[in-house]
């Protein structure tokens, strides 16, 4: 159903919003900056900055056993974990420790040489064309083709793992049995990994959480299945281990597709930004946090974990949350020229990563990929424009960004 006001039906599937969420959010700040759904279970969407930060950051308030807001019932209750995004300290704390080394600013730079070699691969088929779909054509194989490579998985599954986050993240919201499946068909071809890696490691994350040990204290995590009995280091169970490779494959894919994505279409109405970055490469590391900032793509949830009232709002335990990262990154009362794209901006605190103890892990990774992907892209591919402005389409749920993404190229 169509909505037709926002503050009471919002619904971040609905094609409008998926489309252009700009002039929603900014309607919502200023009449009612914590707004109430009737849809999703009656979840609640504050879209100012400062309130999205206070949210992200009271962890006691607002759990995180749900971090995705589905139609028919709390994620929690899926008995589904994806550790660390899925759990509230101290568990929290212990696995995302044991994962930060993975994603340390080293190890993540020595994968350059491979993202430049990915996007040449897939630039080499289609820079002799008239054009192409920047988005089936390139951007979604970059982070699929990262994510295969760091699991220690051949590249050519990417298929079965972009199916997998679709009927997941964007039919799975709404449709349980579509979901379930999409689950059962991960975790079947994941567990078989996982035993192999026991055996035979490799230098691949699935080895190395498989021989990884934590120390968690298990004080009756909510929403995780593991409740570990005494502070002693222990090993990851299958169910802790397969939950954290179904973050990697949820967090790590469509996100970075959706930013790729973004800059390029958005480089592709800017010729003069285009040029500039072509000119002047100095300029990415600037430029990057302003894509990010301004096409963010990832709005994430809470679970209200006490009764509470939040900004006049009574709250109940219980109730689902929606928070969007993005809306926070267009408050005019934080950003000048909000709605602007500067691809030179000074001041920018933007929240694209989240912030707070659930701060994205993989940020190294993403910043890499979009930038090393999108700066070859605009070096190799011919100036370029949307062929039809009308034929993008965007996709719908709590991860935005470009799915149909046909350029003409001006040779
Ligand atoms: C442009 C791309 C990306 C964006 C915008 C993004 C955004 C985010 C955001 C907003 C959060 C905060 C979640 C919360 O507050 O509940 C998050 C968490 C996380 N992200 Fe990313 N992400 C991106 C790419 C990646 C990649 C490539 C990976 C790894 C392969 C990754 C792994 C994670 C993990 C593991 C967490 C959970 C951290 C925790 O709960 O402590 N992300 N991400």
């Amino acid at each position: 159903m169509t909505v037709t006001d926002w503050r009471t039906q919002f619904d971040h599937t609905d094609p409008g919003y998926s489309a252009a969420p700009y002039a929603i959010w900014d309607e919502l700040r200023e009449s009612c900056p914590v707004a109430r759904s009737e849809r999703f279970r009656g979840m609640w969407v504050p879209t100012r900055y400062d309130d999205v930060v206070a949210v992200a950051h009271d962890t006691t308030t607002f759990s995180s056993r749900s971090p995705i807001v589905t139609e028919y019932l709390a994620m929690a209750e899926f008995g589904v974990m994806a550790p660390p995004i899925s759990s509230d300290p101290p568990y929290h704390t212990a696995i995302r420790r044991l994962l930060l080394p993975f994603f340390a600013p080293k190890p993540i730079e020595a994968l350059r040489p491979r993202v430049v070699a990915i996007a040449d691969d897939l630039i080499d088929a289609f820079v002799d064309a008239d054009g192409c779909d920047a988005a089936v054509q390139f951007s979604q194989h970059v982070p699929v083709r990262l994510i295969a490579h760091l699991l220690g998985v051949p590249e050519e599954e990417g298929d079965r793992f972009r199916g997998w986050v679709h009927d997941l993240l964007e039919v799975g919201i709404s449709d349980f049995a579509t979901a379930m499946l999409a689950l059962q068909d991960f975790f079947g071809y994941f567990r078989e990994q996982m035993l192999a890696r026991r055996d035979a490691p490799g230098d691949d994350l699935v080895s190395y959480l498989a021989h990884a040990t934590i120390r968690s204290s298990g004080e009756g995590q909510s929403g995780n299945l593991v409740e570990a009995s005494a502070d002693e280091d222990r090993p990851l169970t299958d169910q802790e281990l397969l939950g954290v490779v179904l973050l990697m494959v949820v967090a790590g894919i469509d996100t970075t597709w959706s930013a790729i994505g973004s800059t390029i279409w958005h480089l592709a109405g800017h010729p003069d930004d285009r040029d500039r970055l072509v000119a002047d490469p100095g300029l990415w590391p600037v430029a990057l946090e302003e894509f990010l900032r301004a096409y963010a793509p990832v709005t994430m949830a809470r679970e209200l974990a006490v009764d509470t009232e939040f900004q006049g709002c009574p709250m109940h335990a219980g109730d689902p949350l929606l928070l969007p990262f993005p809306a926070a990154n267009r408050d005019p009362s934080v950003f000048e020229r909000a709605d602007e794209v500067v691809i030179d901006r000074a001041h920018n605190r933007h929240v694209a990563f989240g912030v707070g103890i659930h701060r994205c892990l993989g940020s190294n990774l993403a910043r890499l990929e979009v930038q090393a992907a999108v700066q070859r892209f605009i070096e190799r591919v011919p100036p370029f424009r949307l062929a039809d402005p009308d034929a993008v389409t965007w996709s719908a749920g709590q991860v935005r960004g470009p799915r149909s993404l046909p350029l003409v190229f001006e040779r």
